[in-house]
Formats: C-alpha cells, sequence, structure tokens
C-alpha cells in the first residue's frame, strides 16, 4: 500500500510541484556518522536532486543528535557533517533551493519535541520496530531516553517546516506513521481541531535494497562499501575484491545468485539498463568481465561527482558558509513554527 501511495505521490510531483511547490515540501536526512557511499547515492541523492528539480521546496536536516542515538560518543562528528555537505553539493543539491542545516544548529525544532512527546504513550515508543532493531544492533546497550524517543524528535524534523513529502527507506515508515499520528493529535487536542500540522506522505525509493562487496548488508560500519569520496582505482579495487558464486556464466538469479545479481543490480542502476540485459552481454565473460563492467559504471557515473567534490575540498570555507545560511533559513522556519504551537497552547505570554 505505501509503495501505491509513492507511485501515486511522483505522479502528482511531476504534474505539480512546479507550479505549487510548498504542497510538496520535502525533508529527508542523514546521520553524520561517517561517508556517504553508492547506496546512497543510488537510494537517495539522486532522488533529492531529481525532486529538487522538478520545482519542490525541500530541506535536508543533518541528524547530529541521531548520532547519539545508538553509540556512546560522536566520533568525527565535525568532519563527517562537511563530508555531506560536501557529498550534497557535489550530487547537484543547490543551496539556494534546498535548505541544508543541523539539528543542534535550530534550538526551536530541538523545542518543538517537548509538546510533541506529550502526544506519544510509553508503550507505543516501546513497540517501534525500528527503534527495536536499532537497539539490538547496538551491541547489548541499555535503552537510552534518547534512542526510545528519538523517532519523536525525528517528527520535530519533518514537522517544523511543514514538510508534506518525505522520501524515505522502508525501515523510516513506522516513524512516518508516528509523525502523522503526532500531526493529528496536536491539531486536535492542542487546535481545537485546526490543521496546524498537516500529515505528511512516506516517497518510497524504487531501488532495492543492496548488499556490499562482501554479499550482506551494505553498510559503512561492515566496510564492504564503494565510498563517493573514493578514487577511481580504490573503487576498482574494492569491486575486483567482491564475492561472486563459483559459476563462469552472468545470469541474473536475485534467489539462487545473489552476489552476481547484486552486481549486475548496481551496474544496472548506473546504467539505467536492466540487469538481466548486462548480464546477457556479459554472458561467457564470467566474474572478471562483471566486474570490469560494474567497475566502469560506477567510476563514469562518479566521475563528475567526483570532480566537483575535489574542487568543493580547496575551498572549505564556501562549504561551511552552505551550512551556516541554511542553518539560519531554517531556524528562521522553525521560529515561526515554534510561535504558532506557543500561540495554540496558549503559552505566549
Ligand atoms: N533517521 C534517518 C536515517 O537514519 C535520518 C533522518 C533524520 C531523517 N531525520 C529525518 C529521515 C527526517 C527522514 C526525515 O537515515
Amino acid at each position: 500500500m505505501a509503495r501505491e501511495r509513492s507511485r501515486v505521490l511522483d505522479e502528482l510531483i511531476d504534474a505539480h510541484a512546479a507550479r505549487e511547490p510548498a504542497r510538496f515540501r520535502m525533508l529527508t536526512g542523514d546521520r553524520p556518522t561517517g561517508p556517504l557511499h553508492i547506496g546512497h547515492h543510488l537510494a537517495s541523492l539522486r532522488n533529492r536532486v531529481r525532486l529538487q528539480d522538478k520545482g519542490a521546496e525541500t530541506f535536508v536536516v543533518i541528524a547530529d543528535y541521531q548520532v547519539v542515538t545508538d553509540r556512546d560518543a560522536v566520533g568525527a562528528i565535525g568532519d563527517n557533517v562537511h563530508g555531506l555537505v560536501v557529498d550534497y553539493l557535489a550530487a547537484g543539491i543547490d543551496p539556494t533551493r534546498t535548505t541544508i542545516f543541523t539539528h543542534s544548529a535550530v534550538p526551536a525544532l530541538n523545542q518543538l519535541m517537548l509538546p510533541f512527546l506529550s502526544l506519544v504513550t510509553d508503550a507505543e515508543l516501546r513497540r517501534n520496530p525500528t527503534v527495536k532493531d536499532e537497539l539490538a544492533l547496538s551491541g547489548g546497550r541499555p535503552l537510552s531516553g534518547l534512542l526510545l524517543t528519538y523517532p519523536v524528535h525525528q517528527a520535530a524534523d519533518i514537522l517544523f517546516c511543514h514538510s508534506r513529502v518525505v522520501p524515505v527507506g522502508r525501515d523510516q515508515l513506522p516513524h512516518l506513521e508516528l509523525t502523522r499520528a503526532i500531526a493529528r493529535r496536536f491539531n486536535q487536542r492542542y487546535a481545537g481541531g485546526e490543521g496546524v500540522f498537516a500529515e505528511p506522505e512516506a516517497l518510497l525509493g524504487e531501488v532495492p535494497l543492496l548488499l556490499g562487496t562482501d554479499g550482506t548488508k551494505m553498510s559503512k560500519s561492515r566496510g564492504n562499501v564503494v565510498n563517493l569520496r573514493d578514487t577511481a582505482d580504490e573503487t576498482a579495487a574494492r569491486i575486483r575484491a567482491a564475492v561472486t558464486d563459483g559459476e563462469r556464466r552472468i545470469t541474473f538469479e536475485p534467489e539462487r545468485r545473489p552476489a552476481v545479481a547484486n552486481l549486475l543490480t548496481i551496474a544496472g542502476l548506473f546504467l539505467d539498463e536492466p540487469p538481466a540485459v548486462l548480464a546477457e552481454r556479459v554472458g561467457d565473460g564470467g566474474a572478471r568481465a562483471l566486474k570490469e563492467l560494474v567497475t566502469e559504471a560506477v567510476n563514469e557515473s562518479l566521475a563528475d561527482h567526483r570532480r566537483r567534490r575535489a574542487d568543493l575540498a580547496r575551498d572549505p570555507a564556501y562549504v561551511t558558509s552552505v551550512l551556516h545560511e541554511g542553518n539560519a533559513r531554517a531556524a528562521a522556519v522553525a521560529d515561526r513554527t515554534l510561535a504558532t504551537v506557543r500561540a495554540v497552547m496558549g503559552m505566549s505570554y
């Protein structure tokens, strides 16, 4: 159902976003825990640029407070934040049309969490499947108050700017449902039924789940990824070392040959060709020819991105100014929303 709704939403954006940008205001975000990889590029960066270019108003949150949901220290957070901004700009996100900001620089967004927390129950928070998964993966850590409540904070990310469209992966759907409930309950309980917050919609990506080069889930913590900042040679080495299987002839059979199918899928997404067609083309060339195809597809598709990345690396002051500008814009929007919230709650004294 979520997929069908996303398809309809995508058509509406095509038809109307240019004339009614606020109706499709969009917000997405990333946790600054490390460099972005090709999975992010295929599944989210390309899509953000596509929606931005259709005319939808866009916001991107660098979710710095979410870093400490499942770990004890922030790590190299300053470098990670800077690296994200660089990748956004290199991918084609235009800072004059898209507001890029961090949680920690937008106080009024964070303050929205207080009234929002009053609208959810402990039981509701505890059954969130994404929170449960993250807790299970956090290496025996006890459940922190932030991990338990971060979906409410994420609702503040989405609602502070009244965003209507949230491009996300499947794992984020529970957070979106909670956000919708918070919007609804806020209107009912505190605003006498007035529509202060609209309920946002998820826009699910079309990209299938990608595996890393070791055949398990693609993830920066497993070291099985090609990062956007890697060089062409590093990319070639990483792909050469990818696991495949013992069969010579290349075929696209995701169930029976997941590792081979995954490489074909990655090449297919970069080349915009069906993986089965690429499998035919490689045929008896075997794993070696397949890997050459993938390497070339990745390196050619990312050549411009990497060139822009290198240019931006020479101008760190510009990158910082983009973030400062985005933070100021987001703070102005959040201040207005918080003023409305305080007014409807009878708290403007
Ligand atoms: N939780 C998201 C992730 O881990 C990042 C995120 C933070 C986000 N705030 C958001 C995504 C708001 C969509 C909307 O990837």
